[in-house]
Order: structure tokens, then C-alpha cells, then sequence
């Protein structure tokens, strides 16, 4: 069992770090190896294969997605090695998660038409205080991908 948390973000330790690490760490309890890793736009993302799942998190900016993020996208692989990866999908924006969901998580869900999504969640307002939205959201993510896996 393994995953891989594409990012990117403009702070470092801000609410897309803390969040990604409250993930990271509800994974590895339950046995997943977890690593997590930047998305430059014109890295090679054949790494990919290597993992059975990809947690792709942005924040939000001036109404965008991260610009590394939208920029590998359109410069790299990574589409391309996305295809057959179970993917989970996280925003991290200041606004209501509602507003979100029109403005925001299109801009991702459309540059991963064709792609296997899994669990899709918005850390605004509401969620991105709760401390337990992450580890809920963690648990969603394994019962999707790991849970059911034949021994
Ligand atoms: C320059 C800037 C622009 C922002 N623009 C938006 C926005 O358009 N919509 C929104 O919902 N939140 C916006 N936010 C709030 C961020 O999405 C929110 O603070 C998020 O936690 C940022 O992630 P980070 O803490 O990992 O950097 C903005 C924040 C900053 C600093």
C-alpha cells in the first residue's frame, strides 16, 4: 500500500502543509507508505508508476489553483502518468466550501477528465479548522482505495 501527495503551495507551513500532513500521517497508521512531493511544471512525473495512489492538493489564490500546479498540467507528463493512478483530489481556500465547489474544484476536476477520482474534498471555511476534517478525510480515502484489497 503506498500514495504520493502532489502540492504545491506559496507558504511553507501554512493550512495546505498542515493539512496534508494530518493525511499523510492517518495513512501511515493505518500501514500505507506515504511520501510527498512538489509538482514543478516541467518535472518528469513517470515516478508516478510507482504509486498506487496520488493525492493531488492545491490551495487557492486570487480565485486560481496553485500556479505550479495548473502550469504541470499544461508543460508535463503528468496527465499522462496520471492515467490508471486512483487519484484523490484536495482544495485549500479561505471562502465558504459552497463557493468552492462552483469556483474552484472545476478548475482541478477539468484537468482530470478521464481520470479515475476517488474522493474529492474542500478545506474552506468550516473544514479547515476542524482538526478532524483531514483524518476523516484520510479514513474516506482508505476504505476507497485500500481497504478492499485482496490479500
Ligand atoms: C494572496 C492570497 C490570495 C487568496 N485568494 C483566495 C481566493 O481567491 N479564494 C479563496 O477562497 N481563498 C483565497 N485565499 C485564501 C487561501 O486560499 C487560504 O489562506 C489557504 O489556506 C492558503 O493556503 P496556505 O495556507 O497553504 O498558503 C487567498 C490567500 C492569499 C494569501
Amino acid at each position: 500500500m503506498n500514495a504520493i501527495i502532489l502540492y504545491d503551495a506559496l507558504t511553507s507551513g501554512g493550512s495546505t502543509d498542515r493539512i496534508i500532513d494530518a493525511i499523510g500521517e492517518e495513512l501511515v497508521k493505518k500501514g500505507v507508505y506515504v511520501e510527498k512531493a512538489k509538482t514543478p511544471p516541467r518535472a518528469d512525473y513517470g515516478f508516478l508508476d510507482e504509486f498506487e495512489l496520488v493525492i493531488i492538493a492545491s490551495p487557492v489564490y486570487n480565485f486560481n489553483l496553485s500556479p505550479n500546479l495548473v502550469a504541470a498540467f499544461a508543460q508535463s507528463n503528468l496527465s499522462e502518468s496520471l492515467k490508471g493512478k486512483k487519484i484523490a483530489t484536495f482544495l485549500v481556500c479561505g471562502g465558504p466550501e459552497l463557493t468552492a465547489e462552483f469556483l474552484y474544484m472545476p478548475q482541478l476536476s477539468l484537468r482530470l477528465i478521464g481520470q479515475n477520482i476517488v474522493a474529492q474534498k474542500i478545506f474552506g471555511l468550516t473544514e479547515k479548522s476542524n482538526p478532524q476534517s483531514p483524518i476523516t478525510f484520510a479514513n474516506e480515502i482508505y476504505q476507497k482505495v485500500f481497504a478492499e484489497l485482496p490479500l
